[in-house]
C-alpha cells in the first residue's frame, strides 16, 4: 500500500480510478520495501479458523492478496478494486505464481451497491477506506457479509513517509516538511477520511476491535536501489501535487532531488530512509441481541 502515492485521484464513482501503469509500479516498490512489516502483520492477525474464503478490499495490485495467500495457502482470495489497471497486474502476478485458481479479481466502485462480498471469513482493507466516501457504509456492509467469527483487518497509513533526515538537503534543510504539509493540506481537501482514527468508526460500523497496533518503521536505504527509486516515485508524485505553492528555492531543491543523473539525486544519496507510521486494527462484529 502506498500513501505518499496514491492520492492522484479522488473516488471511484464507477469508473476506472487508481492511476495506471506508473501506480502500480509504486504500489510494487512498496511491497518491496514494507515486505518485512506486512509478513509480521498477517502472522499477528488473531483468525479463529483457518480462512477459507478471503475479500481483499481495494486491492491495488495485491500487496495483500499475496502476503494471506502466503500465510493461508488454501485460501481463495477475491480482490476488489475499481482500478483495471491494478487488477491486470494483480491477474498476471497470480497466473504468473501458479495461483490464478485461487484469486479472482474483480472491478468494483466501493462506494456503489451492492457489493460482491459474497460470505467471507476475512476481509482485507489495507490503505483503501481512507478513499471512499463513506466507509462507515462499506464498514456495516462488511460487517453483515462476515462469516460466523470471521475478521476484518483495516490498515492505514499516517499521512506521507519521510525519505531524509529532518535536516536534509544540506541546502534547504526541513524541505521534506514544508512539502509535506502542503500535501496533506491539499489531499485532505478531497480525502476527508485520511489520518482518520479508524477506532470509534468501526465500533460506529457495529464492529468490536480485538487487535490494534501501531508501527512506526523506520527502513534503513543506504545502498538500496529499491528504497532509492521509492523515494524518488513517492517526492515525484507529491511534487505534480504541491509544486504551484513551494518556493522557488524548495522547487529547485526538490528537483535536484529528483534530477536521477544529478548529483544530489534521491537514487544516489547515503542517508535515504523511509520514515512512516501504519496502524492495522483486527475486528469482529459486536453480538447482536
Ligand atoms: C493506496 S492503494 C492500496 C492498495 C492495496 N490495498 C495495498 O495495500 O497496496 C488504494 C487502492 O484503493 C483503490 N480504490 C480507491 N477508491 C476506490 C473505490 N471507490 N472503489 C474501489 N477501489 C478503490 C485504488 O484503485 C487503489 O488500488
Amino acid at each position: 500500500m502506498s500513501e505518499a502515492h496514491g492520492h492522484g485521484h479522488g473516488h471511484g464513482h464507477g469508473h476506472d480510478v487508481g492511476g495506471g501503469a506508473d501506480m502500480a509500479e509504486v504500489l510494487d516498490l512498496d511491497a518491496e520495501v514494507f515486505g518485512g512489516y506486512l509478513a509480521d502483520l498477517v502472522s499477528w492477525l488473531p483468525v479463529q479458523d483457518t480462512p477459507r474464503e478471503i475479500v481483499d478490499l481495494g486491492a491495488g495490485t495485491g500487496v495483500g492478496t499475496f502476503a494471506l495467500l502466503d500465510r493461508f495457502p488454501e485460501a481463495h482470495v477475491t480482490a476488489l478494486d475499481a482500478s483495471s489497471a491494478h487488477l491486470r497486474r494483480l491477474q498476471e502476478k497470480a497466473d504468473g505464481a501458479g495461483l490464478a485458481g485461487q484469486v479472482d479479481v474483480v472491478p468494483c466502485d466501493l462506494d456503489a451497491e451492492p457489493l460482491p462480498l459474497g460470505s467471507p471469513d476475512l476481509v482485507w482493507a489495507s490503505a483503501s477506506l481512507h478513499h471512499l466516501a463513506d466507509p462507515e457504509r462499506v464498514l456495516r456492509r462488511v460487517r453483515d457479509a462476515l462469516a460466523p467469527g470471521g475478521l476484518l483487518v483495516v490498515v492505514e497509513i499516517d499521512g506521507f513517509p519521510r525519505f531524509l533526515p529532518a535536516d536534509a538537503p544540506e541546502d534547504r534543510p526541513g524541505l521534506e516538511e514544508r512539502c509535506a504539509a502542503v500535501a496533506d493540506r491539499r489531499a485532505e481537501e478531497h480525502l476527508p477520511h485520511r489520518r482518520a482514527d479508524f477506532g470509534p468508526m468501526l465500533e460506529a460500523a457495529g464492529l468490536r476491535v480485538e487487535a490494534q497496533r501501531t508501527d512506526d518503521l523506520e527502513i534503513d536505504g543506504a545502498g538500496s536501489a529499491t528504497v532509492g527509486r521509492y523515494a524518488l516515485e513517492g517526492l515525484r508524485r507529491l511534487r505534480a501535487g504541491i509544486a504551484d505553492e513551494l518556493s522557488a528555492e524548495d522547487l529547485a531543491a526538490l528537483d535536484r532531488l529528483l534530477d536521477e543523473d544529478g548529483p544530489q539525486s534521491l537514487l544516489r544519496r547515503d542517508d535515504v530512509q523511509v520514515r512512516t507510521t501504519r496502524r492495522a486494527w483486527a475486528v469482529r462484529p459486536t453480538a447482536r441481541d
